[in-house]
């Protein structure tokens, strides 16, 4: 079995932060996001992972190479122009006659996908289909099974009425396993959705479209800021397992520091005296100095947080100055290069 990561999207709402950094690579728990899922895949012994892009794919390539680091083969398709979900499969899939399994590439999730292949295998199915409740699934794919897991409807980006009517919370958690049956029904260089259009053709023809649950693992889009700070302070309260950078020795911490064990620290931080951290991510070589204060935030790479500044809840992207004083308050994003002068606050 081949996976295939779809990572061709945008990342419009996870902007600033994916003004200068493809969605892909944007670091989580100071890794590029991708590798979790890549971890993932090579625990269920698949080790062939295509990664189809459309967007920024240099800065995803250089960052992820060949895969040998990680243990699996990468390869990258990129298309001429995004082709949508469906359309992308198609396009880096069109020859294959293997099974493949396709991922969204904002899903966050420590679910054994062994399971779910052998449940594929199991009910021969043309396609099986990872579902997770959510409380609201306005913002996701929602499906409607019958009683032995069979997929009945599939209703993408769902108004009030239509969640009302189907009754169920279980949505598309964007985790597909696909025989090659599904390839003929897209058409190749065209544009297609798997939501809007291949499900429903699957349906339509009556193929076999099982289920599969996840079922108490731990699953999360990170395609907000809000989602991609909540999913780090999940890790950070062992909510979620996967890899975690050990805490960098090469870190400059004084004595009067106060770190808490939660926190993870990348090398090269300088942490200067009766500064605090508390159950946060610093990407390497950020700077804290005298007396700021930082909780449940994640600051990328190179940012200087300057004396007696306060940061709350906020993502901090790479470089950014906060100035002496400052104030960010929850739920504050800072592209990328921002600059707080003293006193500020937001
Ligand atoms: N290669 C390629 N080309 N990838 C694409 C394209 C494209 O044209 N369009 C989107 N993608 C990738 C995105 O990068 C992302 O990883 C994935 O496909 C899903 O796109 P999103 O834009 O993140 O979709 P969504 O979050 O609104 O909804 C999808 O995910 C939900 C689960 O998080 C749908 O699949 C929903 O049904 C699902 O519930
Ligand atoms: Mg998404």
């Amino acid at each position: 079995m081949k996976a295939l990561i779809l990572a061709g999207g945008k990342g419009t709402r996870l902007r600033p932060l994916t003004v200068y950094t493809p969605k892909p690579v944007v670091p989580l728990m100071n890794r590029p996001f991708l590798l979790f899922q890549i971890e993932l895949l090579a625990m269920a012994g698949i080790t062939d992972i295509t990664l189809s892009l459309s967007y920024q794919p240099d800065k995803i390539e250089d960052q992820l190479g060949d895969g040998a680091e990680y243990g699996v083969r990468l390869s990258y398709v990129t298309e001429p122009n995004p082709l949508g979900t469906g359309g992308a499969y198609k396009w880096a899939f069109a020859k294959e006659a293997e099974t493949a399994l396709v991922f969204n590439g904002d899903i966050l999730t420590d679910f054994d996908l062994s399971a779910m292949i052998a449940a594929h295998r199991d009910k021969a199915s043309d396609a099986t289909i990872a579902l997770t409740p959510v409380i609201d699934p306005s913002r996701y794919g929602l499906v409607e099974t019958d009683k032995c897991g069979s997929v009945v409807r599939f209703l993408e980006k769902p108004n009030p009425e239509e969640i009302d009517r189907l009754g169920t919370n279980l949505i598309n958690a964007g985790i597909y396993i696909l025989e090659p049956t599904v390839l003929p029904l897209i058409a190749t260089g065209e544009n297609a959705s798997f939501e809007y259009n291949v499900f429903p053709e699957i349906l339509n023809r009556k193929m076999g479209f099982n289920s599969f649950s996840l079922d108490g693992s731990y699953w999360k889009d990170i395609g907000t800021p809000e989602s991609y700070l909540t999913a780090q302070m999940d890790f950070l309260n062992g909510d979620i397992t996967g890899s975690i950078l050990p805490k960098s020795q090469n870190s400059e911490i004084a004595t009067t520091a106060a770190v808490d064990d939660r926190s993870l620290i990348a090398e090269g931080c300088v942490i200067k005296p009766n500064a605090k951290i508390i159950n946060s991510v610093l990407g390497p070589g950020v700077h804290v100095e005298e007396k700021a204060f930082i909780e449940n935030s994640v600051i990328w790479a190179h940012s200087r947080i300057s004396a007696s500044a306060d940061v709350r809840g906020s993502v901090i992207c790479r470089s950014c100055h906060i100035g002496k004083n400052v104030v960010v308050g929850c739920g504050s994003v800072l592209g990328d290069k921002t600059s707080l002068p003293d006193y500020s606050k937001v």
